[in-house]
């Protein structure tokens, strides 16, 4: 199978590492930043994507790229017929949702989005648990520390053009695709977003609250602006018992739950062990011709909840 990567900074090394010990082999990496090539000695290199799929007749392309850049390169590459797994968020526009579900739907490869604390152990048992039980509500915490020296470390970050948002389209918005794989989609919410600790640091929003109803129901509360990192906390409400996920543990009713099969750690403890299991199962897909659970419309899910969100300044909204 030939392999091309692009964007090979802090997440590309983790889907590198992944293909590896899935036993396959890179062969094409792509990535502007000419430093990050000369690291490059297990594949072919280039300073341009187009020239890459053009020249490399791919099965498979991991975009690893910045957030405004996904787009396109999603839609040129399924228009190839190359299967594309990208890095979260699949894009950052309303109007490109609908683009990339019409790319996916006209082509004959597979396409998948890398929310992979789904394939996390304790969600996968949390979503057993769940199974035939009433939600009663939810709720999510997230509290992380994202500063001044983070968001100098690509140019890409903190910027409206660039990274569509903050805490809510970056790392915020894998829970709320939890959230909705977990306890159902909801139709409305309010919210209200803030710059409250990294003003003139970056010009998007740090903190934020939502309250989701109306199908699903669940309130957030994320900040990048945190002292330092603590633990994600999910809790879910049920006629069965409440389910409480902290990070990567699972406790139902307060009991911890021993879950088996975390598969290690690829880059920071905080992306959870999934990028294994979910790379495997998007090679799995393409061997057996299987559709992968997390396409174009399932991660548009997150995106919309997210994108409503920045609409909403504190009045109700549909979430479309
Ligand atoms: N799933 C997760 O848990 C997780 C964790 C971290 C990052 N991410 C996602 O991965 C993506 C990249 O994040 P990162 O932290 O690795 O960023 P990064 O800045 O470390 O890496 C991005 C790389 O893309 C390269 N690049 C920029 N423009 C390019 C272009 N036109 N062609 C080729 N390469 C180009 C940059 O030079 C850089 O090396 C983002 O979408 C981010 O949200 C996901």
């Amino acid at each position: 199978m030939k392999i091309g990567i692009v964007g090979y900074g802090v997440i590309g090394h983790v889907h590198a590492e992944v293909i590896k010990e899935l036993g396959q082999k890179v062969t094409a990496v792509c990535d502007i930043d000419g430093e990050k090539l000369k690291t490059v000695d297990f594949a072919k290199t280039y300073s341009d994507f187009d020239e890459m799929i053009k020249n490399e007749d791919l099965d498979v392309v991991h975009i690893c790229t910045p957030h405004y850049l996904h787009k396109e390169m999603i839609v040129k590459a399924l228009g190839k017929g190359i299967n594309v797994l990208s890095e979260k968020p699949m894009c950052i526009k309303k109007e490109d949702i609908d683009e990339i579900i019409e790319a996916e739907k006209n082509s004959s490869a597979i396409f998948g989005v890398s929310f992979q604390n789904r394939y996390n152990p304790a969600v996968q048992k949390a979503k057993e648990f769940l199974s035939g039980k009433k939600i009663l509500g939810s709720y999510a915490t997230m509290f992380w520390k994202r500063d001044k020296e983070y968001y100098s470390s690509g140019a890409w970050r903190g910027k409206i053009a660039t990274e569509g948002g903050g805490v809510l389209i970056n790392q915020f918005i894998h829970t709320i695709d939890l959230l909705c794989y977990l306890t159902g989609t909801p139709k409305k919410l309010i919210a209200n977003v803030m710059n409250n600790t990294l003003k003139g640091v970056i010009e998007v929003e740090d903190t934020a609250f939502i309250k989701c109803f109306d199908g699903s129901d669940f309130c957030v509360f994320a900040t990048n602006g945190s002292t330092q990192d603590f633990p994600v906390n999910i809790v879910i409400k049920t006629d069965g018992g409440t389910v409480t996920i902290i990070q990567n543990d699972l406790y139902i009713n307060g009991e911890k739950v021993e879950v088996s099969g975390n598969a290690g750690f690829y880059g920071k403890s905080v992306y959870g062990s999934g990028h294994f299991a979910l790379i495997g199962d998007f090679y799995g897909c393409i061997k057996e011709g299987r559709k992968f659970p997390i396409g174009a419309k399932e991660a548009a899910t997150a995106v919309k909840i997210v994108l409503k969100a920045y609409e909403s300044r504190g009045e109700i909204v549909d979430i479309g």
